[in-house]
């Protein structure tokens, strides 16, 4: 046993000094210290020694397996800290190579716009206010003009959740909100999603809209063309022609229906302006007197437009993008070209 001892010792100390990785370290250790390694297999081999041999063989075995035990550690030490010369080839990193790029996030191209419309309106003075996405009937339609019955809800598509809840169909309950908790002058703008049952390639169950009012005296038209102008500049980034068309919504009077110079064809006609060479980006109006009634507003003494326009569409058109679904496939190759 003595030399078998001997033996392993030797042995131990020539496979240790060509170990030069990792995983042959880790070959070094089941060979030798593992289990069912050379070190327990001569250790078994005390029982069948005499009572007389034991303790000195005994003591001889386990001189033998802490030595090899700290020649290994000592290795895995070299190892880590790279000291040992052929390590370094294999284990380091090579600098000159080219590095990996993470990959970066970006925001979802109808958060840019929403954030590019708010941050112009903001310049312009208006406030951000955000409501609720579940609504009551009264904000949705009544305070807005839409009493029960009304020929314009039919146009909403609304999702009920009882009889007098709903998921709001567009901003414009804000405008009642905010009115009826706050006294002019008031200049608000108001984003946020909405909800309508309805879905083709200009349609999405959910889009988002920003709603925009102004309250105070002497407001008139004028004011609301001039606002609308200098939002249309800067959101497509040119002087662009304004068209404003005669329409009707029950919490406006006048109401008009804004165009835009077709910005893909610039006005000739194309097949996104449907050969007109305008394109529809938002409603808009003068505060009806009955809607500043509900909120306890003298419309004797005040006056005020609102506008309301989808998000979407402005994405569509800034971008030429003529199916609106493309928003919500979560298609990062489509999502990440903004
Ligand atoms: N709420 C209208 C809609 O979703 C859009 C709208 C039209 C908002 C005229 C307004 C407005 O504030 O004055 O169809």
């Amino acid at each position: 046993m003595e030399q078998k001892l001997n033996t392993l010792q030797t042995e131990a100390h020539t496979q240790l000094s060509t170990v030069e990785n990792n995983a042959q370290l880790e070959d070094f250790r089941i060979r030798f210290l593992g289990r069912k390694g050379l070190c327990s297999t001569v250790m078994k081999e005390l029982g069948s020694v005499s009572d007389k041999e034991r303790p000195r063989l005994g003591q001889m075995a386990n001189r033998v397996k802490n030595e090899i035990e700290a020649l290994y550690d000592e290795k895995r030490q070299a190892l880590l800290s790279g000291l040992n010369g052929s390590s370094i080839q294999e284990d380091t990193i090579d600098l000159s190579l080219p590095g990996r790029k993470p990959e970066k996030g970006r925001l979802h191209p109808v958060t840019q716009i929403m954030n590019e419309v708010c941050s112009i309106f903001e310049n312009l003075g208006f406030a951000v206010a955000e409501g609720p996405d579940v609504e009551h009937d009264h904000y949705n339609f009544e305070a807005l003009n839409i009493p029960a019955h009304h020929p314009a809800r039919d146009m909403h598509d609304t999702f009920y959740i009882s009889d007098s809840i709903l998921l709001r169909t567009h901003t414009s309950p804000m405008q009642a909100r905010i009115m009826e908790a706050r006294q002019p002058p008031l200049r608000v703008i108001a984003p946020g999603k909405v909800y309508r049952c309805d879905s083709d390639i200009t349609h999405t169950p959910m889009f988002h809209q920003v709603e925009g009012f102004l309250v105070d005296k002497n407001i008139s038209f004028a004011d609301l063309k001039g606002v609308l102008t200098v939002f249309t500049e800067k959101m497509f980034d040119q002087k662009l022609e304004l068209r404003f068309r005669p329409s009707f919504f029950p919490f406006t009077e006048p109401s008009a229906e804004v165009d835009i110079a077709c910005v893909i064809c610039e006005g000739k006609g194309c097949r996104v302006c449907k050969r007109t060479g305008w394109l529809e980006i938002l409603g808009s109006g003068m505060i009806d007197p009955e809607v500043f009634k509900k909120v306890g507003y003298d419309p004797e003494i005040y006056s005020g437009f609102a506008f309301g326009l989808g998000i979407e569409r402005i994405a569509m058109l800034k971008y030429g993008i003529d199916d609106i679904r493309l928003y919500y496939e979560n298609d990062l190759r489509f999502l990440s070209q903004f």
